[in-house]
């Protein structure tokens, strides 16, 4: 079969990121197509409104209703999905999919939910789908992994992967800004995704972990042996405990593997970042990951992780790959063999428990003024042989509470769970505690 001489692109969704698509694929056509050695042809956009107003306006008649109009035209090669949610979009996905085509996605929730029901997919029938979009915005964290750092096993993936998280915690830590008044700032900004809880909850950052993982090791995280806290309970007094100690609180995404004894472990989590580590500087919306192969040491990738304009840059990065395969100029993609030889890699992994997760932790307490309380806490510590590094004790006159805050020499998930548990059932331990891991780059 010859190469096609014009390859159509579909675009399905045009809110922040179809608009900065279509935004930049419009500015940089002619210099891709004499790039690539063919005309680029921007067939049509799927919408839900066509009455809304948006920033990007277009011809009545590249905009339809219908997204099959778009995934069903003959024309039309490249299927871009960037409506977002797992029903309507996997739909969409296999029906593109199931015709042979190429579909470029920044859907981590359905790459995250439904990956191996995609690639299979894309083995029957010979299509491919390319989803550099779906981890950390603009940052080519997937071709990295998969490209230039082919030669590497990975012993740790470490990250910064929500940039609205990111931004929330800048916001609050650097300028005072309440949590609400971030968040609102976020969405605004288009970073946020149509359900925030997704973002402030750990649940995107754990779809974006767990392709990561999967790339990294073949194995996909599951929610249920994948540690997902979010940024909500972040107070005063975890900020002010970061800025006098030397660190910055960040959201991180943890992949640990053990190659000896076969597991990974993957957790999301807000955690205590040494000023001293790239990570505590990756601030606002950006992203950053630092992947530590046994071949090129530990490298950081960092960059804007969220927005119309540096997620346009991703997707039309795979666009451009897309275009490459289809005219015979390059073998892009996740070809079957390589499938098949990741699916087998994941058999031998399995995921770690408890007492092989090892770090520093940070603890809020609020406890009962009363003589005598901390040292019942301190107790507690001792019995399961955690070691304390570093106290603060804020007093609330009038109150008879106050916050105590405390960080720890690193041990394992299961003994600081002992901990929290009898920590838990003490009458002078007014509230919840709150926990925090304390990311140790030196670990
Ligand atoms: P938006 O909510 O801004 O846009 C979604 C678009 O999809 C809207 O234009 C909507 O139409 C359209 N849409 C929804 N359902 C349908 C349907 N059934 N048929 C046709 N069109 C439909 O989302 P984003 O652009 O922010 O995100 C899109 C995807 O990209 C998501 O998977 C998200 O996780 C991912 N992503 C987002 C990033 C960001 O920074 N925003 C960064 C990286 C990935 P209408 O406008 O008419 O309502
Ligand atoms: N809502 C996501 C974020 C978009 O804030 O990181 C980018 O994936």
């Amino acid at each position: 079969m010859s190469a096609p001489r014009t390859i159509g692109i579909g675009i399905l969704g045009f809110g922040t990121v179809g608009q900065g698509v279509w935004k930049h694929l419009t500015d940089k056509k002619a210099d891709l197509e004499s790039r690539l050695g063919v005309k680029i042809d921007l067939r049509k956009v799927a919408l839900r409104d066509p009455k809304k107003s948006r920033a990007i306006k277009i011809s009545k008649s590249k905009i339809t209703k219908n997204a099959y109009e778009v995934i069903d035209d003959p024309n039309v090669h490249v299927v871009c999905e960037l409506i977002g949610g797992t029903t309507k979009a996997k739909e969409f996905t296999l029906r593109a999919l199931n015709q042979g085509k190429v579909v470029v996605s920044a859907n981590k929730a359905l790459l995250c939910g439904h990956g191996p029901e995609i690639f299979k997919a894309v083995r029957k029938h010979g299509g491919q789908f390319l989803f550099e979009a779906s981890v950390a915005g603009g940052i080519p964290i997937i071709k990295a992994i998969r490209e230039g750092l082919a030669a590497n096993r990975f012993e740790l993936i470490v990250g910064i992967l929500n940039g609205t998280c990111n931004h929330i915690l800048t916001r609050m830590g650097e300028d005072g800004l309440s949590f609400a008044d971030a968040l609102k700032e976020a969405q605004e900004l288009g970073y946020a995704e149509a359900d925030p809880t997704l973002d402030v909850d750990g649940i995107d950052a754990w779809h974006k972990a767990s392709i990561l993982a999967w790339l990294a090791h073949g194995k996909w995280a599951p929610a249920n042996r994948t540690l997902v806290e979010g940024i909500r309970n972040i107070g005063p007094a975890d900020i002010d405990f970061a800025r006098r100690f030397g660190f910055a609180l960040k959201h991180l995404a943890v992949i640990q593997r053990n190659f000896e004894k076969n597991w990974m472990t993957v957790g999301v989590y807000p955690a205590l970042v040494p000023n001293r580590d790239i990570l505590a500087r990756v601030s606002g919306v950006n992203n950053g990951i630092t992947l530590r192969g046994d071949v090129v040491g530990a490298t950081t990738l960092a960059g804007r992780g969220a927005g119309g304009d540096a997620t346009a840059s991703a997707v039309i990065g795979d666009i451009v790959d897309a275009i490459a395969a289809l005219t015979g100029n390059s073998k892009q993609g996740l070809s079957g063999d390589d499938l098949v030889a990741r699916e087998k890699q994941g058999l031998e992994v399995r995921m770690g428990d408890l007492d092989e997760i090892i770090s520093p932790f940070y603890l809020r307490l609020s406890l009962l003024d009363k003589a005598g309380v901390s040292e019942g806490v301190y107790k507690i510590f001792s019995k399961h042989k955690v070691s304390i590094a570093r106290v603060i004790q804020y007093e609330h006159p009038n109150k008879g509470r106050g916050t105590v805050t405390l960080s720890t020499y690193p041990v394992s998930e299961r003994k600081m769970d002992a901990v929290l548990k009898e920590l838990r059932r003490l009458k002078t331990v007014l509230e919840e505690p709150f926990l925090l891991r304390i990311f140790n780059p030196e670990s």
